[in-house]
């Protein structure tokens, strides 16, 4: 394969910051901080309702000024344009990306290939506000005319996550009488344990899935039916508890779910940006269509913020930018992203997909190799759980790892003291990663000599603090929306497609391939490496013998 010719490591930009790095790599916050008094207020943004506060960073006004000169010199700003004009900026599946289409308001015009596509989101979005009235209302009957109670969103990856996720977040705003269950692993523990204290005339499926291809999804999917089909005991059933969200709708209708319960998007939505298309059924019917408005209204203020600011005051641009700065300067493997928040507890896995699947590419839109690192492992828990876990590491590792720190100034459940606790431990985290502590300020507590060398901090690790007033639909729409926007910045840098996944192809075609070999009966041969070939006849035996 051709190797890049480099043509980001050339850039003036580029090579302007690993000079910079150089000069600034050994500067600890302490001196930053010091030198400055009022950096905490100057490296700041607020705007669209979020503070971002990125002084806790290991940069200067240089560093952003590079920043900023690297991603103008890489053609951010035609990119997003690109991106938003609906060009098939999915170079390698020749696709528009245009989840921005799915928050844009109803008189907004936006065209793929010629034609506008706002109405057609509107339309959707419609239809599935009809559907989530009338279940939420109890208008919507099950086959044996009880309302339903238990909504089982089936699906994967993309069109599982942002459904967990959103449900998750925005749980406070539900309604309440309605149980959620997310199904997604092939595993059948999955699908029993969500099912077991469930009856399946209360219960409605919703069937997620772009391609209504995938393995693990069509497989529950048919488990649900069969399971459903048992107890209610007639086919006519299925119209009754089965939705389905798809792309596809020949094969919607061949699993036989009646076409009046499909919701509808379009290829130009990729999985792991679709929470706000019609995969956002089970979101909405959680908490209802006002909401989930408001979630997409977030969203949409987000993508003018990020259309229309300039880069050094733009907060997803900012956020990737100075993702690039750990990641191919400081050499950074991973970034934590830690919400102060239990709802959003899915975030940091939600954001996996997002970030992993989109940069996790080592070669160029041109197909030649890079020549530098690109999309960074992302990971998180929410706080305070991850502090009596991981954060040992991050304090006094040896690995350079940046947070994202994401708080709220008021909780959705005031109980005593919590909140003020909750936050102040956020704070203190970003401070002590920070600021750390010296060795005489160590010795000065009276710590032996032998205890100080165990007891310091050295500090200078760097976060993001990501302030908002309160958890709402809306500002969850602009949180998903700023990570979105962060990816398509960094992937802009890298000159990676952003928007395919060809990465998962591999493992899924060996499956196939595997799956028939299991069997204890199979007489084919083995034809994989040795360890593999071990491997399935160990499980084959295992497997059979009922002992
Ligand atoms: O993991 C690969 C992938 O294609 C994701 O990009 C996608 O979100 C997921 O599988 C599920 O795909 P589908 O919605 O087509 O079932």
């Amino acid at each position: 394969m051709a190797t890049s010719t480099s043509s980001l490591t050339q850039r003036p930009a580029w090579r302007a910051l690993g000079a910079h790095y150089q000069k600034i790599k050994d500067v600890h916050l302490r001196q930053l901080f010091a030198d400055d008094p009022k950096r905490g207020e100057r490296l700041v943004v607020e705007d669209v309702g979020l503070y971002f506060d990125y002084s806790k960073n290991r940069v200067n006004e240089e560093t952003i000024r590079l920043l900023v000169a690297l991603a103008e010199e890489c053609g951010l700003r035609a990119r997003i344009e690109a991106m938003f004009g609906g060009e098939k900026i999915n170079v390698t599946e020749k696709r528009a990306v245009l989840h921005v289409a799915l928050r844009a308001p109803r008189e907004q015009s936006i065209l793929v290939d010629g034609e506008n596509v706002v109405p057609k989101v509107h339309e959707v979005l419609d239809r599935m506000a009809d559907f989530a009235n009338r279940v939420r209302s109890g208008g919507w009957k099950g086959h044996t005319g009880k309302r339903i109670r238990n909504v089982i969103n089936i699906g994967i990856g993309g069109s599982d996550l942002g459904p967990v996720m959103a449900y998750e977040a925005l749980r406070h705003y539900s309604q309440r009488d309605l149980t959620f269950r997310f199904v997604s692993n092939v595993d059948g523990t999955d699908f029993a344990e969500a099912t077991h204290d469930l009856k399946a005339e209360e219960t409605l499926f919703i069937v997620s899935s772009k391609t209504f291809t995938t393995q693990e999804t069509m497989t529950n999917a048919l488990t649900a039916r069969q399971w459903a089909l048992k107890q209610l005991g007639n086919e006519k059933a299925v119209a009754k508890h089965f939705a389905a969200v798809s792309t596809n709708g020949q094969e919607v209708a061949k699993f036989g779910i009646d076409m009046a319960n499909m919701f509808g998007f379009w290829d130009w939505v990729g999985g792991r940006y679709s929470m706000d298309s019609a995969i956002g059924l089970s979101t909405m019917l959680a908490i209802g269509p006002d909401n989930f408005r408001a979630m997409l209204a977030g969203f949409h203020a987000m993508d003018e913020h990020f259309r229309a600011a300039p880069f050094n005051k733009n907060l997803p641009a900012l956020l990737g930018l100075l993702g690039v700065w750990y990641n191919n300067f400081f050499g950074s493997q991973t970034v934590a992203v830690l919400p102060y928040d239990q709802y959003l507890k899915r975030f940091p896995a939600y954001l996996q997909q997002l970030t992993m699947e989109s940069n996790g590419k080592s070669v160029t839109l041109e197909g030649a190799h890079v020549d530098y690192q690109t999309g960074a492992i992302f990971w998180g828990e929410p706080g305070t759980n991850g502090q009596h876990s991981f954060y040992q590491l991050i304090h006094q590792g040896t690995k350079l790892i940046p947070c994202d720190f994401i708080g709220f100034c008021k909780t959705l459940n005031p109980l005593g003291e919590h909140h003020d606790l909750l936050m102040s431990s956020l704070l203190a985290q970003s401070e002590a990663l920070a600021f750390g502590k010296t060795a005489a300020e160590v010795k000065a507590e009276g710590t032996p000599d032998w205890l100080v060398p165990h007891r310091v901090f050295e500090g200078n690790r760097p976060s993001n603090t990501i302030l908002i007033e309160r958890l709402t639909p809306e500002v969850l729409g602009k949180l998903v929306a700023l990570y979105e926007h962060a990816v398509f910045t960094q992937g802009v840098i890298w000159n990676v497609d952003s928007f395919d996944q060809w990465g998962v192809e591999l493992g899924k075609v060996l499956a196939r391939r595997i799956t028939p070999e299991l069997q204890p009966a199979s007489e084919s041969p083995l034809s994989h490496d040795s360890s593999t070939n071990t491997l399935i006849r160990r499980y084959r035996k295992l497997k059979g013998n009922t002992k």
